[in-house]
């Protein structure tokens, strides 16, 4: 049960061990104190049961709160018992802001301060080797804008496979890693979704393409950026070290086009998952990205086409379906007028189904601890 109050935290071992410290440290502390107060006012006596209740109460609403917090602060555990209050207060119907703007610049700091001291290391450990780069070019691939194709919500079907809706329980933000090779409009509607969220943060985009639209997204919205390089990815370990360290929970592909490596599905077991432009099991697998996906599905003749959200396995869209949302594939359809329509479904549910995964995640693990 600790391990998966650990995990559920999502805290090292010294840190869980630290926060245990604190809760029981308060504990006492507040049960010594009210007794001392309760003598040192005289409320022993029998008769004044009323006032006892009232200092208790006193002692467990206010008091122990004050003494939680200075105790985290003396074992320098401040920020997680602060979450941890917000999260309470956010409960009883309080509004508080979310640490803002400034607690997300120092986040994002602390991340660049890291990535340049990984990139270092990598190009040191990279000196002398060429570079090798994925060469598929995505300048094939029909032009993504955010002019959205009027799909109304009852052409859409939606099949889901596994839902969630709860609310959040994670005492810790979870932190999503968007891995993508292209313009990065799944990545911006995610971003958008998630930018004011209580508990799910977007605070790494990852990409194997330099020159990548969603490169450009990173920098505007001030969100920390990885390029990956081949070699480092599927000989080495998928760059698990570089994403562990920065604290990211989740890997979200969106239009990433590189198979991911064993090393990393390992790494994220159930927590990397991916969207295809098709109802898959149908036209996917290497080389269905893109204008050829709905190239595909016109000459096929389909009367439908669509979206998977599926999670990731070591084979090109295969894993297990989350979510199928359907469109229909009209006569006339070109392929950039199917793409439209299914953009207009990727970016209305990809961001919700994230989150309700997440969500059902987390009460998942609430329920099994
Ligand atoms: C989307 O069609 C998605 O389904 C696929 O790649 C595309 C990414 O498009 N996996 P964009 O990056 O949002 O422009």
């Amino acid at each position: 049960m600790l391990k998966k109050l650990q995990q559920k935290w999502n805290v090292g071992g010294k840190q869980f061990f630290l926060i245990l410290c604190v809760f029981a440290i308060t504990g006492t502390t507040t049960a010594w104190l009210t007794k001392v107060i309760t003598t040192w006012m005289g409320f022993t006596a029998a008769t004044f049961w009323l006032w006892k209740l009232l200092l208790r109460l006193g002692m467990l609403v206010i008091g122990y709160q004050i003494i939680l917090l200075t105790v985290a602060f003396l074992f320098g555990q401040f920020a997680f018992f602060w979450e941890f209050e917000k999260r309470m207060l956010r409960w009883m119907g309080i509004k508080v802001e979310d640490g803002g703007y400034r607690e997300e610049g120092r986040q994002r700091s602390a991340i660049s301060g890291q990535l340049s001291a990984i990139s270092s290391q990598r190009s040191a450990m990279s000196d002398g080797r060429s570079e090798t780069r994925n060469q598929r070019s995505t300048n094939q691939r029909s032009a993504i804008s955010d002019q959205q194709s009027a799909v109304s919500d009852e052409t859409s079907n939606l099949k889901p496979v596994r839902r969630g809706g709860s609310q959040i329980s994670n005492l810790k933000s979870v932190h999503l890693a968007l891995f993508a090779s292209g313009a990065g409009s799944n990545a911006q509607k995610i971003i958008n979704y998630f930018r004011d969220h209580p508990a799910i943060k977007v605070t790494l985009i990852v990409s194997n393409k330099p020159q990548a639209g969603v490169l450009q997204i990173a920098q505007r919205e001030n969100i920390a950026s990885l390029i990956i390089e081949r070699e480092n990815f599927f000989r080495g370990d998928g760059y698990t070290g570089e994403l562990k360290a920065l604290d990211i929970h989740w890997i979200i592909l969106a239009g990433f086009l590189w198979k991911v490596p064993l090393s990393l599905i390992q790494a994220f077991p159930g927590k990397i998952i991916n969207i295809h432009p098709a109802l898959l099991p149908k036209y996917g697998g290497k080389g269905m990205y893109g204008h050829f996906v709905h190239e595909a599905v016109i000459a096929a003749g389909e009367k439908e086409s669509g979206i998977t959200i599926h999670y990731v396995d070591e084979q090109f869209d295969h894993g297990q379906h989350i979510l199928q949302a359907t469109c229909p594939v009209e006569p006339g359809d070109t392929p950039d007028i199917l793409a439209k329509k299914v953009q207009v479904l990727e970016h209305k549910h990809y961001p919700e189904i994230i989150e309700k995964l997440i969500s059902a995640h987390d009460t998942q693990s609430l329920q099994s601890s």
